[in-house]
């Protein structure tokens, strides 16, 4: 099984970025842990401040992949183009968010990605990704 996880802006300063709301853990340190506990599953990763970067990797796996993990950042409330690339492609994309949006501010409870996602978890923290790849195995 082919699945992966894809980060949008801000995400590389995880561990570093408002821990009090996103935890002091870098992404890298989480994802080493992931592989291991999931060794039967070929997950990637993939961060990119950048929205087209993010789109041209959701057409380049689109087809191919079983399982694709988003966590767009802040393009998850702005980004039509992510939302029509999902559309677009084949593999099953679920929204996670590590805060509980919801709970935030109200230009976050607009979602772009979500009305074309398998489904959406938000708020467990980095956990949120691996409630995701669960729900793919
Ligand atoms: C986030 C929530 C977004 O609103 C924010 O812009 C992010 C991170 C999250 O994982 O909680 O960058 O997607």
């Amino acid at each position: 099984m082919k699945i992966l996880i894809l980060n949008g802006p801000n995400l590389n300063l995880l561990g570093r970025r408002e821990p009090a709301i996103y935890g002091n853990l870098t992404f890298d340190q989480f994802f080493e842990g992931l592989k291991k506990k999931y060794a039967d599953v070929a997950l990637y990763y993939f961060q990119s401040n950048v929205e087209g970067e993010i789109i041209n990797k959701l057409h380049e796996v689109g087809f191919s992949f079983d399982g694709i993990i988003l966590n767009a950042g802040a393009y998850t409330h702005t980004s039509i183009a992510i939302g029509d690339a999902i559309k677009g492609i084949e593999t099953p994309v679920i929204e996670v968010h590590i805060s509980n949006v919801y709970a935030r501010e109200e230009f976050r409870h607009v979602s772009y990605i979500a009305p074309n996602a398998k489904g959406i978890i938000a708020g467990f923290g980095l956990q949120s990704y691996e409630l995701a790849l669960e729900s793919f195995i």
